[in-house]
């Protein structure tokens, strides 16, 4: 199979997860009658897919280091197309909520095991740019989502909408059967024969037999430099000295891609812009619609530079782009809106915060927290990491309605820009640049203590 067949496979995860994010805003609209909810259970309804994220995320890791990246991509794929079933068919709230606690559960294990399987399986020169395609799926499945939201929404028809998300669960499932083991992951544990299988059948059809032995030789000589440390410590603990500093990063940035506030533009976008003056609906759905695009189209942009600019310069530059954007955002909302003109400047500077996310922040931290853990912690070291990420996320979309009532908008926008500042700190003292070298390689930049870049 053609190494980028693979990675566009192992990468539908990403549109699982960024479907299911998008899709219920347009479905609350439908669910809030047919349920009679009240507005704390809508919150309930929209909340309760964050937390089943965090709790899936919470075991993945766990489960991916002892049986494996493929079989629990595979089961998740599975749990996904039922808990899609499930919501689509729900005769009573309570079936409801047990679909998208399912569905939640579903995506918080892919959001971390498909950027994981992505890394193992990847060569380093292009690993930036595979990883990335899982935050690309994210940002299609996004848009999606509105779309369909929108399609559906003359015949109020959330069934459909929260049903259609099996379809993706379904192709994963059955491309997860096609694809190989994590060769990493098998060389790991002693399994060398398969996992020059394996990596025959990710490189087979551009790489000669010398290459794959080189590649695969590379691979033990630095899993076993690792394996000391593995030894050493009898069983690694992610809190163990060595994992202290990727954990920090990793959980940090992971606090930091949500704080810094993008999900109250993914989930509220049209409730903003009506706050801004964009009275009309369609104008609302309009301007929605372009920053879903934006965000596409800039992640692809992304994609382009990750390898050849490196992490860090895009980490950084979007940060402070980020920063710029909100501090307009929020002088924005301190003019006095309801004029045309203001609503159109918010929309601009919406947009311009998407774009900056969308070409360090977000596709970056999956990256990153991909590739700083060694092997023996990787899939806990993420999952500590995105279970941060996914409660982050919770948090924010629970208090930003409420920040809004009780401080402005001026003023939420204005506490985002602020700790996006926070963010570029931690950035410019603590992460490392990853660009070009090898995963095993990383992780003995840190044995050596190396938090500050290096090349
Ligand atoms: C974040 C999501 C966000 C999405 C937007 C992802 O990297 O983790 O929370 O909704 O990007 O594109």
């Amino acid at each position: 199979m053609h190494a980028s067949l693979i990675a566009a496979t192992a990468a539908l995860g990403g549109l699982l997860f960024g479907y299911d994010t998008g899709v219920i805003s347009g479905a609350l609209l439908f669910l809030r009658e047919a349920f009679q909810l009240s507005p704390f259970m809508q919150g309930v309804v929209t909340s309760i897919a964050l937390a089943g994220a965090a709790f899936g995320a919470a075991f993945a890791g766990d489960l991916a280091d002892r049986f494996g990246r493929r079989p629990v991509i595979l089961a998740t794929a599975l749990i996904f197309v039922l808990g899609s079933i499930v919501s689509a068919l729900a005769p009573s709230l309570t079936v409801l909520l047990i679909g998208r606690l399912l569905v939640g559960f579903g995506i918080g294990v892919s959001s971390m095991l498909s950027p994981l399987y992505l890394a193992e399986t990847a060569p380093a020169e292009t690993r930036g740019a595979m990883v990335s395609l899982n935050q690309l799926m994210i940002t299609v499945g996004i848009v999606v989502s509105y779309l369909v939201g929108y399609a559906f929404a003359s015949s109020g028809g959330w069934r459909w909408m929260l049903g259609l998300g099996a379809l993706p669960g379904f192709v994963l499932a059955g491309g997860m059967l096609a694809l190989p083991e994590s060769p990493r992951w098998l060389a790991g544990h002693g399994h060398i024969a398969d996992a020059r299988v394996a990596l025959k059948a990710l490189r087979g059809s551009y790489e000669r037999a010398d290459e794959i032995d080189a590649e695969l030789a590379q691979m033990q000589t630095d899993l076993a430099r690792e394996g000391r440390v593995e030894r050493k410590g009898a069983q690694v603990s992610v809190f163990s000295p060595s994992v202290r500093m990727p954990l920090i990063v990793g959980v940090g940035l992971a606090a930091f891609q949500q704080v810094t506030g993008i999900n109250t533009v993914i989930y509220f976008a049209p409730t903003i812009f009506q706050a801004a003056g964009l009275s009309s609906a369609s104008a609302s759905i309009l301007a929605t619609a372009g920053v879903g695009a934006v965000n596409v189209l800039m992640t692809l942009v992304a994609i382009r530079l990750i390898d050849v600019v490196g992490r860090r310069v895009l980490l950084l530059v979007g940060m402070a782009g980020m920063a710029a954007s909100l501090f307009a955002l929020a002088g924005a909302f301190m003019i006095a809106s309801g004029s045309g003109l203001v609503g159109w400047l918010t929309a601009a500077s919406l947009t311009a915060y998407v774009a900056f996310f969308a070409i360090g922040l977000g596709p970056v931290f999956w990256l990153l927290i991909s590739e700083i853990f060694p092997m023996a912690v990787r899939g806990r070291g993420m999952s500590m990491a995105t279970v941060a990420n996914w409660a982050f996320n919770l948090l924010v979309a629970l208090t930003f309605l409420s920040i809004v009532s009780a401080l402005g908008q001026s003023a939420a926008f204005l506490i985002y820009g602020v700790l996006t500042i926070g963010a570029f700190a931690f950035t410019w003292r603590l992460v490392p640049e990853t660009k070009g070298r090898s995963l095993e390689d990383i992780q003995a930049a840190w044995g050596q203590g190396a938090a500050a870049p290096a090349e």
